[in-house]
């Protein structure tokens, strides 16, 4: 089926308060639609400023927030909720506080388990409100409708989507990231930058979806350097703030594809941040795909500021994209653990198995082509 003829849903939060200062709205929506009791999901920098939201209600702060928040997280986060008895939930921080927020707004007065919307399209309904107050510039959850914990027994990541988890309000606020230290500026821009990449370059891409991935990917390309070079340039952050959104308008319809089941590993058995471990990965699955989309390839490194070429080898690609990464300090060798062979044959297995994001890329991959990656990665290649 050519990408006009598909069928495609895309949502947007149906208010998004965007600019310099408008973190305080979240405490009028909240007055003018009647809520009286907050659950904020909060890692434990931003508990401590929540009070810049402007709530007037009554308050409980959840900040147990890990990198890659577990099942074991959610279930003291529900814990809390259930006792407190939200009408609001608010995600104020990065990808793991927003997608957390999600999933306690969707179940804390469910009588649904996790267990029971794995998936897309499980959750039955959501009472409580849903604002998305990203303080980071790269997950785009708040303008999604899926939410990823880890499974605390296997490390498999459990994906959520549901209509029910799209925020009623986003709040873009610059001024929330120029506190961002750099690397995670970089980390967390790349990270914005792939989900704009792998929607784009999906099997299942949309012009629809096409139109947010190409201006994110361009705001990335102009922006990102200026926003690690200079945290309080508020432009740039603003420009990353937006791409990060238009990443996650990309999310909910079209999805990530290789790049983020190579990477998940990385997060999930070794501890780095879903960020880094997606700026470590970017480059070798963009310059894997170029058979498949040579087109749309040479299209990206146009919209990050490469002179138009026709045609560009996996090589070529590779090196570009890498070179980018640098430019903004991603450096692989001072972040990466030392690890064996033995281990990156099971993290291939871990990644192989993630075929709801594989079936979305372009080519084919082969858990021996994820393999190559790590080995490359990790200057293990050569080993047989
Ligand atoms: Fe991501």
């Amino acid at each position: 089926m050519d990408s006009l003829s598909r069928p495609l849903v895309l949502m947007f939060p149906p208010v998004v308060e965007c600019g310099s200062g408008s973190v305080s709205k979240a405490g009028a929506w909240a007055e003018t639609v009647g809520k009286r009791r907050a659950l904020i999901v909060a890692d434990t920098f931003n508990a401590s400023r929540v009070d810049c939201l402007g709530l007037t209600c009554e308050t409980v702060i959840y900040d147990d927030i890990r990198a890659e928040p577990t099942t074991e997280n959610l279930d003291v986060a529900l814990a809390l909720a259930r006792s407190f008895k939200p009408d609001l939930v608010v995600g104020f921080g990065g990808g793991s506080a927003m997608d957390l927020a999600k999933l306690v707004a969707a179940l804390h007065d469910s009588d649904q388990p996790l267990s029971e919307v794995i998936g897309p399209g499980k959750v039955r309904g959501r009472t409580s409100a849903l604002i998305q107050v990203p303080t980071t510039a790269g997950t785009g959850s708040e303008g999604g409708t899926r939410a990823l914990v880890t499974d605390a027994t296997n490390h498999r990541k459990l994906a959520v989507e549901s209509r029910h988890m799209m925020a009623d309000l986003a709040i873009i606020d610059p001024d929330l990231t120029v506190t961002v230290p750099p690397a995670v500026t970089a980390a967390t821009g790349i990270d914005a930058l792939a989900h704009c990449v792998e929607s784009y370059t999906n099997r299942n891409a949309h012009p629809l979806v096409d139109v947010y991935a190409e201006e994110g990917i361009r705001l990335v390309g102009s922006h990102l350097r200026r926003a690690v070079t200079d945290g309080q340039d508020r432009e740039a952050r603003m420009a990353m703030s937006l791409a990060s959104l238009y990443g996650g308008f990309c999310l909910g319809p079209v999805n990530t594809a290789a790049g983020h089941a190579v990477a998940y590993p990385l997060g999930t058995r070794h501890g780095l941040p879903h960020g880094l471990a997606n700026a470590l990965i970017f480059p070798y699955v963009l310059a894997f795909n170029v058979p498949a989309c040579p087109e749309k390839t040479t299209r990206i490194l146009e919209l990050l500021g490469h002179p138009a070429k026709r045609s560009v080898s996996p090589v070529e690609v590779f090196d570009l994209a890498q070179a980018f990464c640098r430019e903004v300090g991603i450096q692989p060798a001072a972040n990466l653990p030392s690890l064996d062979d033995d281990e990156l044959e099971a993290m291939a297995d871990e990644a192989f198995a993630i075929k709801r994001l594989l079936d979305n890329n372009p080519r084919p991959v082969e858990r021996d082509d994820i393999l190559g990656m790590y080995r490359d990665l990790f200057g293990l290649a050569g080993t047989a």
